[in-house]
């Protein structure tokens, strides 16, 4: 029935499907705990320094080679079990439009930030003509990964809703709760459009190959949790309900949501991703029959070796209770990690025995 082109891709596609990354992410029974890095791609890298050496950040995301060979780095390096696409939440706004930079060393600054309703319909919705460049670098590097899971992702409506609202980042994200509360009319009408921009986003990529999601709501937690409930989950759960029309496991994932597991679990996901404050254990038992991603202090690895793969194991032990575990840290990569750590990190999760 196959009309790949590829005569190697059936023989991918079963590995793929058979992977301990996906079997992990459907509840299966896994043959090793599947494990990959939040911004394992990056400045913790070398090769990473050296091929984005003049090339801006934005402009690294729309170029589908350096694309291929950035997320293909940490596959060769660490072997790990999946790969995350290397882009950035907020690309798909750069792709339609909205004028907003990369900086280094600060991250996404927006030129005209969001006030108004004429503000928000000024925001074009996203369609596959806005991004060809993401569907051929998708397409590449299912190719070039073969059995290796890709991940694709997007970010929630209220975290980049932040980067619009405020310019650039925020530690309290004042502005962007001020509109929250007290514009609603204006806060819904961007989270609807926020909430397209990322479903079809993840559309895109689902279609060129990825072979699950992850949803970015990195600063979910400065939210209480009714508010979460009342004026973000449901355009999350908006997000996650067209991501799961596309049949692919849906990762959702955010930092300081200890109070929000249930509510993340809720909105949708298949996986709920926690940060290393929340003992695992805890996060297990509270996001029902759901799988979990996390959750190694990520400055663990920092840490002697004996100690650092102490604490993994405990991470690793507390997931097998869960729906199913994948191995993560609980937020990325710190850029001053040294790769040789996450080497070993890798190699102790992958071999630790499960019977
Ligand atoms: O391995 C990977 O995960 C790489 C792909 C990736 C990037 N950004 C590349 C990137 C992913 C999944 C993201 C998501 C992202 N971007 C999030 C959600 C994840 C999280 O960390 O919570 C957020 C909040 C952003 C917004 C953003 N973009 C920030 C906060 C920064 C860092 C600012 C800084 O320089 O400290 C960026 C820039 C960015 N995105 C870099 C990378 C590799 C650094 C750019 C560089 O190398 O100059």
């Amino acid at each position: 029935m196959s009309t790949s082109p590829n005569p190697e891709r059936p023989a991918a596609d079963e590995r793929l499907r058979d992977s301990a990354f996906l079997r992990a992410a459907r509840g299966e029974p896994v043959p090793h705990t599947p494990v990959w890095y939040m911004r394992q791609a990056g400045r913790s890298l070398p090769e990473y320094l050296r091929v984005r050496q003049g090339v801006g950040m934005l402009e690294s995301c729309m170029d589908p080679e350096l694309v291929v060979e950035i997320t293909m780095q940490p596959v060769r390096r660490y072997g790990v079990d999946a790969a995350i696409f290397f882009s950035d939440i907020v690309l798909p706004l750069k792709a339609v439009g909205v004028d907003l930079d990369i900086k280094a060393g600060v991250g996404p600054v927006v030129e005209n930030p969001v006030r108004t309703l004429d503000d928000v319909a000024a925001i074009p919705d996203l369609t596959p003509d806005h991004v060809p460049f993401i569907t051929e670098a998708v397409r590449s590097l299912v190719a070039e990964l073969g059995g290796t899971p890709l991940i694709g992702f997007a970010g929630a409506p209220f975290t980049v809703a932040s980067y619009l609202v405020e310019g650039g980042p925020s530690k309290e994200h004042a502005k962007t709760k001020a509109m929250m509360f007290g514009a609603p009319d204006v806060w819904d009408a961007l989270m609807r459009k926020i909430a397209g921009i990322a479903a079809a986003y993840l559309e895109v990529q689902v279609a060129a190959g990825a072979s699950a999601v992850q949803l970015f709501d990195s600063w979910a937690g400065a939210l209480t949790p009714r508010d979460y409930r009342d004026h973000v989950m449901p355009h999350s759960a908006g997000v996650l309900e067209r991501a799961g029309a596309l049949g692919v496991p849906r990762i959702h994932f955010g930092v300081g949501t200890g109070s929000l597991l249930e509510l993340m679990g809720e909105a949708g996901a298949d996986v709920v991703g926690v940060d290393w404050r929340t003992p695992l254990a805890d996060a297990v038992s509270r996001v029902g029959h759901r799988g979990v991603q996390g959750n190694l202090d990520p400055t663990l690895v920092f840490a002697p070796t004996e100690v650092m793969t102490a604490r993994a194991a405990e991470v690793i032990e507390a997931g097998r209770a869960a729906r199913g575990h994948i191995f993560n840290l609980g937020h990325g990569v710190i850029p001053s990690t040294d790769p040789a750590a996450l080497e070993r990190l890798t190699e102790f999760v992958q071999s630790y025995p499960l019977d």
